[in-house]
């Protein structure tokens, strides 16, 4: 669809030829009208692509996906597996991982539930998950939109940093929720970053360089938000759950402190956004380089993001 789009793009916009004005040319307005149509379409489908997938990363990119997503799991896998942990997952457990990034989760499901228990993780891309050897983790290209593997059958569907990259988020808990057998427990996880919880963030940085933490914090959410990135999704998730039906919906709050040497999720998200961070955001180069660098200094803090972790349980039929 997007080949499509780009080839009618290069038709409807040729110049025309000296001497040959646009108004001279009976077709031009339809023309420039499927032009308009055709730019929409491409803005609409850059909206709803996945911000972080990029249409065809090469060697490098792939690299540096899998560090961040590896990043990702090092700072906010400890309250995923205390709450996993907590809810019983155990021995025997049929578990679906959605969006599994680069699959910390997935290995880590597979470990608790044992050779009696079965771990599916899907993602648009489950590439990253790769070469695992565990007997009891399948892995599956999958659209959550698209109609769940198996209705009324997983103990726990687990889902971390996704919703909020998803178009119709509603719809998508909905899939979630009607893969869990009752009585199942249903986990999701997003960041909330946005709005008052950017100046909280930037409190963490030190004062001299509080104002800058705060202007990353607001480009960061411009940035999120022309990909219609819901950036404060966590705070929502818990009036979702309810909202969806599940019983027994409770959630949390974790604000991870990064320091010097920690992982670099904060970093490399910022390499990967750094073009928009200076279109959408309003930031400079400069700033964003500045940032880069300070997160590295020994003594500098940040928080690379508030996360909440909301569960719920599908009632008992
Ligand atoms: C920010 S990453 C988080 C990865 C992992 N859940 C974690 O927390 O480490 C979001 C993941 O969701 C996947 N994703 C985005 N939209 C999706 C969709 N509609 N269906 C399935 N996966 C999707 C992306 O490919 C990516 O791997």
């Amino acid at each position: 669809m997007g080949e499509q789009h780009g080839l009618e793009e290069q038709r409807v916009g040729e110049r025309p030829a000296e001497g040959h004005p646009v108004a001279e040319d009976p077709t031009a307005e339809p023309r420039i009208a499927a032009h308009r149509a055709a730019e929409r379409d491409r803005e609409d489908e850059e909206k709803d692509a996945y911000v972080f997938g990029g249409r065809e990363p090469d060697d490098r990119a792939r690299r540096l996906e899998s560090t961040r997503l590896g990043a990702l799991e090092d700072v906010f896998g400890p309250p995923t597996r205390t709450r996993l942990s907590e809810l019983g997952v155990r021995e025997g457990w049929r578990c679906w991982e959605v969006g599994c990034g680069a699959g910390g989760i997935a290995r880590w499901l597979a470990g608790r539930v044992g050779e009696t228990g079965h771990v599916l993780a899907t993602d648009l891309d489950p590439s990253y998950v790769e070469g695992h050897g565990l007997p009891n983790l399948s892995v599956l290209r999958h659209d959550l939109l698209a109609d769940p593997p198996e209705r009324d059958h997983f103990d726990l569907v687990h889902a971390r940093a996704l919703l909020e990259h998803v178009a119709e988020r509603g719809e998508a808990l909905q899939r979630m929720v009607s893969a869990t057998r009752p009585g199942g427990w249903v986990v999701v996880e997003d960041f909330d970053i946005e709005g008052a919880m950017t100046p909280a963030a930037a409190r963490y940085y030190p004062p001299e360089h509080r104002a800058l933490g705060e202007r990353l914090g607001r480009a960061l959410a411009a940035r999120f938000a022309a990909s219609g990135v819901d950036a404060g999704l966590g705070r929502r998730l818990p009036e979702m759950l309810l909202a969806a039906g599940l019983t027994e919906v409770g959630a949390a709050l974790y604000a991870p402190v990064g320091t010097a040497g920690g992982p670099p999720f904060l970093r490399l998200t910022l390499g990967r956004l750094r073009p928009g961070l200076v279109a959408a955001g309003g930031m400079t180069e400069e700033e964003v380089d500045r940032v880069m660098d300070l997160i590295e200094r020994p003594g500098f803090t940040h928080v690379p993001g508030f996360m909440v972790t909301a569960w719920g349980r599908r009632a008992r039929a």
